[in-house]
């Protein structure tokens, strides 16, 4: 019998190419652009199984395409870049990678809100640029992060790592959600409060909802002016539940005293974008993930949601 195919969008881990070549014939893009559209559409024609990077957009043009697919599993916990609708409807799988990126993207969450809090980038410019003359009791003086208030605007994994984390910070833990989390209460003392309520009173305020037709420019002008002048925001989700103007004029107007952003509405995001030319802007090529070992615990999920499938069982993270 003829083996199924897998089509790899990106070169990934090595165990995880050697996973799928136990269930299939292998097709890995290596380089590092992502594959371009109509070789990607060319290559689902022949495929069973996609490993997708949230690079691949998969919509009706290319499913209309992929007779033969089975399975699109995405090497991200984030599925924005899949129709999710038009996949059911063919009965194609589709799964994400949960859990593996967990602790790595709060580590970056974390990272972002310290870098941004204390002025790292700018002080590192500074250094670096021959400016630094003497020490001097305002030099470069940031906001305080131990003891802080946190607002964590959607609390799943990530949010309750970085609740985790910020309690080891002595910081007090506001959330924004759909539901209440009682273990995340427990462990963290995390209060769920209003939208309104967490922007008022957060002096770090970090987004990690999913982007959704729900969450799409979630912050925009009036949420920014509810901020603090002295209030700094972090955006580890997508680009896409921020408004991106709004959000420039309320750091330039200071409005809001900074922002860490690891993604943004384009990606990459244009040299010339406004954001990139503010001295309180650190800006991130889309790293929340990344580090060697979660990415590789990522693709050999995704490879494992994909021999699952082909062997005709469920796979271990469907969405
Ligand atoms: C995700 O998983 O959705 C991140 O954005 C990339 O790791």
């Amino acid at each position: 019998m003829k083996k199924p195919k897998v089509l790899v969008t990106r070169q990934v881990a090595n165990e995880a190419v050697s996973l799928l070549e136990t269930a299939a014939d292998v097709e890995v893009w290596k380089q590092d652009e992502p594959i371009p559209r109509e070789l990607f559409l060319e290559k689902v024609e022949s495929s069973d199984g996609i490993l997708a990077m949230l690079t691949e957009r998969i919509d009706e043009e290319l499913l209309d395409r992929a007779q033969r697919l089975r399975v699109v599993a995405n090497m991200a916990v984030g599925y924005d870049n899949i129709d999710l609708a038009a996949c059911k409807k063919r009965d194609i799988w589709v799964t994400n990678t949960p859990d593996v990126l967990t602790e790595a993207t709060a580590d970056l969450a974390f990272a972002l809100m310290m870098a941004t809090g204390r002025r790292l980038m700018e002080a590192n410019r500074f250094l670096l640029n021959g400016e630094w003359k003497s020490w001097s009791p305002s030099l470069l003086a940031g906001q305080n992060v131990y003891g802080a208030t946190l607002g964590i605007i959607g609390m799943g994994r990530i949010g309750e790592a970085v609740a985790r984390r910020a309690k080891g910070f002595g910081m007090r833990i506001l959330y924004y959600n759909r539901s209440q989390k009682q273990q995340a209460e427990a462990e963290t003392g995390a209060e769920l409060v209003s939208l309104e309520a967490l922007l008022r009173e957060s002096d770090y305020v970090v987004l990690l909802t999913p982007l959704t037709a729900e969450t799409r420019l979630l912050m925009g002008e009036k949420q920014f002016s509810w901020m603090k002048p002295t209030s700094v925001f972090i955006n580890v989700s997508r680009g896409g539940t921020v408004d991106e103007t709004a959000l420039y004029q309320a750091l330039v107007n200071k409005q809001i005293w900074a922002a860490g952003l690891d993604v943004f509405q384009q990606e990459p995001v244009p040299l010339d974008h406004p954001l990139l030319t503010l001295p309180n802007v650190v800006a991130l090529p889309h790293i929340g993930s990344a580090t060697e070992q979660t990415r590789a615990e990522m693709a050999r999920l995704a490879a494992a949601n994909i021999v699952a499938v082909l062997g005709g069982q469920r796979p271990l993270t469907p969405l």
